[in-house]
């Protein structure tokens, strides 16, 4: 047994929480680090009294790597290692190869990760080193790893543990389960960053599961948020050179193309694209108002609202929901070189003094 009747009743995790929604092996031990339950938070500064429109953030960066990948690799490891895999294998934009680094640690299995090299933020470089994953960094972008990673499968005893590995949009779902076990129903909108296309399809999935099974009345709306310089669902097409800040998303041949289309189409949603400067804008509202820090790609769901609010998509008497999908210190580089510097200021009283009276107002 994986672990004491004691550890049982102190771990939670997602499969134990939605065990009846999750495809489980029936020898799996179940590799959890007690990931989901992450918080749902009002947006005050996005709402609107007037128009009785309430926007959520639903906070990913609170999983225990600090991103909604934790969610599908708990499923896809425990399957992985019961399967008698011996070695897992990503290609990522960083947060998968974290995730994916910190699942295998935990399971005693040897971790491959292939990453763009001077593309992935230095947070999750520094957590794939930390867990001991074999880090492998090509000159390439994600779409030629994930090109590789699928070719090596062929032929290798690895298991792959991107999204295209079913188990990670079966545990990636529970995000849209909780959201209703909170509100006992779905928003009217949901909106998400959309990169390799994954998530976007695994919300749908959930929303769709937890109606039929009787948890919510109504379906919501998805909108897909891109990059501008990596917009595939936009442009209708594969973006063959995908380059933005957000480099999480920077993503230019998504893996869930047929899946992320379907969810946009059942459920009467759109995709659309915000400039580097809208993200970045809409992760500086995030901080400094709501005092929530997340990385860029994660600030493309409320980049995405804001555009659709100043352009009156969201009718009165609306819930919505955005997915803030990773944790601001991921990517610290960013956040310093798109803010302002600190002060330096002399180590006496008058001096700090001053400083902060000429701050106050
Ligand atoms: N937000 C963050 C912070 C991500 O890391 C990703 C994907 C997405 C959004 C987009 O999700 O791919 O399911 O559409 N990151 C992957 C990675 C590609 O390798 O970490 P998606």
């Amino acid at each position: 047994m994986w672990y004491s009747k004691l550890d049982r009743s102190l771990t939670n995790g997602l499969i134990r929480r939605y065990q009846q929604f999750i495809p489980l092996d029936v020898n799996a031990n179940i590799v959890s680090i007690n990931e989901g339950d992450t918080p749902l938070i009002r947006l005050r500064s996005l709402s609107s009294h007037k128009l009785n429109i309430t926007v959520y953030g639903k906070y990913e960066g609170s999983n225990p790597t600090g991103s909604f990948k934790d969610r599908g690799m708990t499923v896809a490891i425990s399957n992985a290692l019961a399967a008698g895999n011996r070695a897992i294998i990503c290609a990522s934009t960083g947060n998968t190869s974290a995730s994916a680094a910190a699942y295998a640690a935990r399971a005693g299995l040897v971790a491959f990760v292939l990453i763009p090299e001077g593309k992935i933020a230095v947070g999750k470089l520094a957590q794939a080193i930390a867990h001991g994953a074999h880090v492998i960094q090509i000159n390439g972008n994600f779409d030629d790893g994930m090109m590789l990673v699928k070719d090596l499968a062929k032929t290798e005893q690895i298991a792959i543990v991107n999204s295209v590995n079913k188990y990670r949009l079966h545990g990636q779902k529970t995000a849209a389960f909780e959201i209703i076990d909170v509100l006992h129903r779905s928003p009217d909108f949901h909106y998400l960053p959309v990169g390799n296309a994954g998530n976007i399809s695994a919300y749908w999935m959930g929303y769709q599961e937890y109606h039929l099974a009787g948890h919510s009345k109504n379906l919501p709306v998805m909108i897909g948020c891109q990059a501008s310089g990596a917009a595939p669902f936009v442009r209708g097409e594969i973006v063959l050179e995908p380059d933005t800040i957000a480099t999480a998303i920077r993503i230019g041949n998504p893996q869930s193309w047929d899946l992320a289309w379907e969810a946009s189409q059942n459920s009467q949603g759109w995709f659309l694209e915000c400039s580097d400067h809208e993200i970045l804008a809409a992760q500086k509202l995030l901080a400094e108002q709501e005092g929530i820090f997340c990385e860029p790609a994660s600030a493309a769901s409320v980049a995405g609202l804001v555009a659709d609010l100043a352009n009156n998509k969201i009718p009165p008497d609306s819930t919505v929901v955005c997915t803030l999908t990773g944790a601001g210190l991921k990517d610290p580089d960013s956040a310093l070189l798109n803010g302002p510097a600190p002060m330096s200021v002399s180590a006496d009283l008058e001096s700090v003094k001053r400083t902060i009276l000429d701050n106050i107002s």
